[in-house]
């Protein structure tokens, strides 16, 4: 994979290089919650722009349907990258339209552009491999070279993700090239013992991945929506909680095989439970309870682990030398709820362990509860793209920039 270190020794002055990044920020009407994505490609955008490229900034935001929406404008996100970097960064109104032409063709060496929202464009996730490479070719117009750095995106097979680096000479960026070597760390020569906790809602999203790390870590500490299955496959009634009923003869397999393999499954011995899914806007106080794993009675749905898991998972942290944490423990957004999420957090930044935080959600988590995110070994920017890494798949985005 050729490195943006090399394309900046080969002489990027007055070319266009196309960066796809991935911008993809949480947003409150046109306000971005958390910039972290946007901070994450500055590096690459500025050692392009430094060395006298015209870089043309380009990524998806939410799931527009093929169309221009407001909604899901990068107009807050280019606005922001122009005050991080200090400097003007112009936004064309269109992807490939009039506007971009005319918003690249007015770059000068050094400056700056950011496009409208791949999205707005049906070509850019058509499943047809026609439909998406005619969006490439017009793409593969606005610039002389293709930068692939946007991590969170490399697991789709998007038109500017997977089919325009092969019409343009391209090179990983730093971003990728920092994510993939500290994905490494967790695939190659793990250091031992390799905890891993995973949160988050839905057991479907994580089968894949908790299959592979059956076979990889020593410890599998399981919290948020998804610990219900569990407790349910385990024969303990879940009261009104989140549960997938069909997964759960898959996870039933799993706790068998965790207990042939010597893979230390770990599970709530305590939840805190409410009759009610709290208000995320106003944040009004809940009524929670907490009560034992086994007995969460018929009317009380769980929102987070309790306080003797809490302490139960930081003893199964204290003595890992690899911990990789993807999902939050419990609905974290509301005070009520966040102590599990915020307990593991902490947990990890007590340990002397070498430690990633999975993207998406338990980034933002890290974030949004105040933690200092540099204390961290690394938080990932990609969520989905990270796990598939460790499911061993391929990776779309990784292999167009291979050749
Ligand atoms: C993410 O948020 O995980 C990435 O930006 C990918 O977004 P997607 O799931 O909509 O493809």
């Amino acid at each position: 994979m050729k490195t943006i270190d090399e394309l900046l020794t080969e002489g990027v002055a007055g070319k266009r290089i196309f960066v796809r990044a991935d911008l993809n920020v949480p947003l409150d009407g046109g306000t971005i919650t958390d910039d972290g994505r946007i901070r994450a490609v500055l590096p690459t955008v500025k050692a392009l722009a430094d060395a006298g490229a015209r870089v043309v900034v380009a990524s998806h935001l939410g799931r527009p349907k093929g169309a221009p929406d407001p909604a899901f404008s990068l107009a807050p996100a280019a606005a922001r990258m122009g005050e991080l970097l200090g400097t003007d960064v112009a936004f064309a109104t269109d992807t490939v339209g009039d506007s971009a032409r005319s918003t690249v063709a007015g770059l000068t060496d050094g400056q700056v552009a950011v496009v409208e929202n791949l999205r707005f464009n049906a070509g850019e996730t058509a499943k047809d491999d026609a439909e998406r490479g005619a969006f490439a070719d017009r793409l593969a117009e606005l610039a002389d070279v293709y930068v692939g750095d946007g991590f969170g995106a490399v697991h789709r097979k998007h038109a500017s993700v997977f089919d325009l680096p092969a019409r343009l000479p391209h090179a990983a960026g730093h971003l990728i090239a920092t994510e993939v070597g500290v994905l490494k760390k967790l695939t190659e020569d793990v250091k031992r013992p390799y905890v891993v906790a995973l949160g988050g809602s839905k057991v479907s999203d994580k089968l894949a991945v908790i299959d592979q790390l059956l076979g990889k870590a020593d410890r599998l500490l399981i919290g948020g929506g998804m610990v219900f299955t569990f407790l349910k496959a385990k024969g303990y009634e879940v009261g009104a909680s989140l549960l997938q009923e069909d997964q759960i003869p898959v996870v039933q397999e799993y706790i068998e095989r965790a207990r042939k393999n010597g893979v230390e499954l770990v599970l709530p011995v305590d939840v805190v439970t409410s009759t009610e899914f709290p208000d995320l806007k106003t944040k009004a106080p809940g009524h929670p309870h907490t009560v034992a794993a086994d007995a969460i009675p018929a009317d009380q749905l769980g929102l987070d682990i309790g306080p003797e898991t809490r302490k139960l998972y930081a003893s199964k942290l204290a003595d890992a030398a690899t911990v990789f944490w993807n999902g939050p423990m419990g609905v974290f957004e509301h005070p009520d709820y966040a102590e599990g999420t915020k307990a593991v957090a902490q947990a990890l930044l007590d340990s002397p362990a070498f430690t990633v935080v999975g993207g998406g959600d338990s980034a933002a988590a890290v974030r949004l509860l105040g933690f200092d995110e540099n204390a961290f070994g690394h938080i990932s920017t990609g969520g989905g793209a990270s796990l598939e890494y460790l499911e061993g798949k391929t990776l779309p985005g990784l292999a167009a920039l291979e050749d």
